[in-house]
């Protein structure tokens, strides 16, 4: 008998509808690891995240991460956790914007707790009190929800989802670039990316064929962009290469065959870890520059969403030193994208060459990489990118010619058109680390030549009031504190060049956590 009732139980277990997505064996490590951490961030009895950004940590409640949070709850499916992430949908979409008439129709709260936008206290500001980036983070989010674990979710909650995204496609549709304070152009890489496949794969699952060709017009521009240079607009970006490549495995996994999103999804991610592989140095374990947006300039000590990706593919010795904990390095926020990550692992992997996966294992060999990349319409001519590795020193510029500092992040502290990275010996405080200048760009144009060792940058429109400004990297702990010229970097032997019309006295700032002489960047 007792024979008889294990077999009845062997096989109820084996009668369970589906199995959470297969994850690679290094995502599954990376997950269940952020996991823990995030239910430490996870207030129960709100049923939302708390707001986790440095240095804010841990006030209100936000919407975006908690979304990403109820993947991972789907995902590893024990305990309650299917019935928090039902709860958590349900509340999100409950608060998304439900006014035909706003510009931010169908977006989702930044956090629960602010008031209604366009409210007497609460004035609309784009990328402000309401973010339009919303609709694509949490739209594909939802998408992944519906895809990987609709048996998990009832009918209702998967009915509740699609009208979400109907009315999240809806609003998306009133954004266009240069109207209403709004910048998506297709060239806005990560966003153009996620709008395309949340409008097509809306206009499919709720029959609204327009919709769908809506979607499909939306890639195809995307995509005719893309052909230009095999690249993305937003090119060698260490945060928002992960951003895209997640949007562009939706298109590859979710789209129908007749979807040009589909047809061109596998090409256009392989084609972007091409060009990562070969500005990438395994060994600084850091993406050589330049870069069009970053949010640091050392993947040891940021959490970049590219290294979670490549935590997944080839392991957790491959990024943040081997050993830093995400969540104690900047931008730890950017690691509760790590479910996203995860739960795609296995598909992703089938979509990324294997020369790729060598190259982010170990540094193969001294090159210089020429690309070119074009952004429309900040840029006015198209850029020319150029970058030196070795395996201790890389130096990498851009030259470009735009309409505005910063191009089109229309941010100077993002941009970083010129960067150098080297390695760092150990301190008697601090094992082996890497060190790095980036320019600080001032100009709306500059020119870039670089030849091994050599970085040479020229202003073309630049005049005796001209500035290089660089951001250099402290020395490590135990390394000299007090910097008074260029010979007191550590690790690196820096001279200016004959023939350089810079005065070769520079002057010295340090911009500290609690005060110092000019402001933090980043
Ligand atoms: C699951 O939720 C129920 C009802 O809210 C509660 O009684 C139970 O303790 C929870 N179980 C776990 C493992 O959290
Ligand atoms: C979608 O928008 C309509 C029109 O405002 C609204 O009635 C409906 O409740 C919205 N649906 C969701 C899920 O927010
Ligand atoms: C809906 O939004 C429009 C445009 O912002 C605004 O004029 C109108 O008052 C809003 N309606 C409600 C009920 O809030
Ligand atoms: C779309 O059409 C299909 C096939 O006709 C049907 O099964 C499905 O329920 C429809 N979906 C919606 C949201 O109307
Ligand atoms: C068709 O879709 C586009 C983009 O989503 C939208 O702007 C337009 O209003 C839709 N037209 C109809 C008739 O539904
Ligand atoms: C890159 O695109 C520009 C057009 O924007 C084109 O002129 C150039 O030839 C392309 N370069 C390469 C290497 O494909
Ligand atoms: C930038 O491009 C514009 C348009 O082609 C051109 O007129 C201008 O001279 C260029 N600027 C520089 C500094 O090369
Ligand atoms: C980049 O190189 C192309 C030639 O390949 C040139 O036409 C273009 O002006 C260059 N861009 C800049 C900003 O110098
Ligand atoms: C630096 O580049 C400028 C133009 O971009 C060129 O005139 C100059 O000769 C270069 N200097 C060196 C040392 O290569
Ligand atoms: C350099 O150019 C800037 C901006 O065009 C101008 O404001 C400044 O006066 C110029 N300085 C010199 C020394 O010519």
């Amino acid at each position: 008998m007792l024979f008889k009732s294990l077999l009845t139980v062997a096989a109820g277990l084996l009668a369970l509808p589906a199995q959470a997505t297969r994850m690679t064996q290094h995502a599954k490590n990376m997950f269940y690891e952020e996991m823990t951490f995030l239910d430490n961030l996870y207030d129960p009895v709100a049923g939302y995240l708390y707001y986790f950004y440095y240095p804010l940590a841990a006030g209100p409640h936000e919407t975006r991460s908690t979304v990403w949070y109820a993947t991972g709850l789907l995902q590893r499916n024990e305990g309650n956790d299917t019935a928090h992430a039902v709860r958590i949908i349900k509340d999100v979409i409950a608060n998304q914007e439900k006014n035909v008439s706003a510009q931010w129709f169908g977006d989702y709260t930044v956090y629960p707790e602010q008031p209604t936008v366009g409210s007497p206290s609460y004035v609309p500001v784009i990328y402000n009190s309401w973010d339009p980036n919303w609709r694509g983070f949490i739209g594909t989010t939802l998408i992944m929800i519906y895809e990987e674990f609709g048996y998990l979710i009832r009918e209702d909650v998967q009915q509740l989802i699609l009208e979400s995204l109907y009315n999240n496609t809806i609003g998306d549709s009133y954004r266009v670039g240069g109207v209403d304070g709004d910048n998506l152009y297709p060239s806005y890489s990560n966003p153009s990316l996620m709008r395309a496949v949340v409008t097509g794969w809306t206009g499919n699952h709720c029959n609204d064929s327009n919709m769908t060709a809506a979607g499909e017009a939306y890639a195809q521009e995307v995509i005719d962009l893309f052909n230009l240079n095999d690249t993305l607009s937003e090119f060698n970006v260490p945060t928002y290469y992960g951003v895209s490549l997640n949007a562009l495995t939706l298109w590859a996994k979710y789209m129908p065959a007749s979807s040009v999103m589909n047809q061109n999804g596998p090409r256009m991610v392989a084609d972007i870890w091409t060009a990562f592989g070969q500005f990438y140095n395994a060994k600084l374990q850091n993406l050589a520059g330049p870069w069009d947006r970053s949010y640091g300039y050392d993947m040891n000590k940021y959490v970049a969403i590219m290294s979670l990706y490549i935590w997944s593919l080839v392991g957790r010795d491959h990024v943040f030193s081997g050993t830093e904990k995400p969540w104690l390095l900047t931008h730890a926020d950017d690691g509760e994208f790590i479910p996203l990550v995860a739960v795609l692992s296995e598909f992703h992997r089938s979509l990324v060459p294997d020369t790729v996966i060598d190259q982010l294992k170990s540094f193969s060999e001294e090159r210089t990489v020429s690309r070119q990349a074009y952004t429309p319409p900040f840029d006015l001519e198209v850029r020319n990118i150029s970058t030196w590795l070795s395996s201790d020193l890389q130096i990498g510029g851009d030259s470009y010619n735009q309409t505005v500092v910063g191009g089109a992040s229309q941010d100077s502290t993002s941009f970083s058109p010129a960067v150098v990275h080297w390695l760092r010996a150990a301190t008697p405080l601090q094992d082996a680390s890497v060190g790095y200048f980036t320019l600080h760009p001032s100009e709306k144009s500059m020119q870039a030549r670089i030849a091994p060792n050599q970085l040479n940058l020229t202003y073309p429109a630049g005049n005796a009031s001209s500035i290089f400004t660089f951001v250099v990297a402290s020395n490590p702990l135990g390394g000299k504190r007090d910097v008074t010229g260029l010979g007191d970097i550590d690790g690196v032997t820096i001279t200016i060049g004959d023939g350089s019309t810079v005065n070769p006295e520079p002057t010295i700032a340090f911009c500290g956590l609690v005060g110092g002489t000019c402001s933090l960047i980043q």
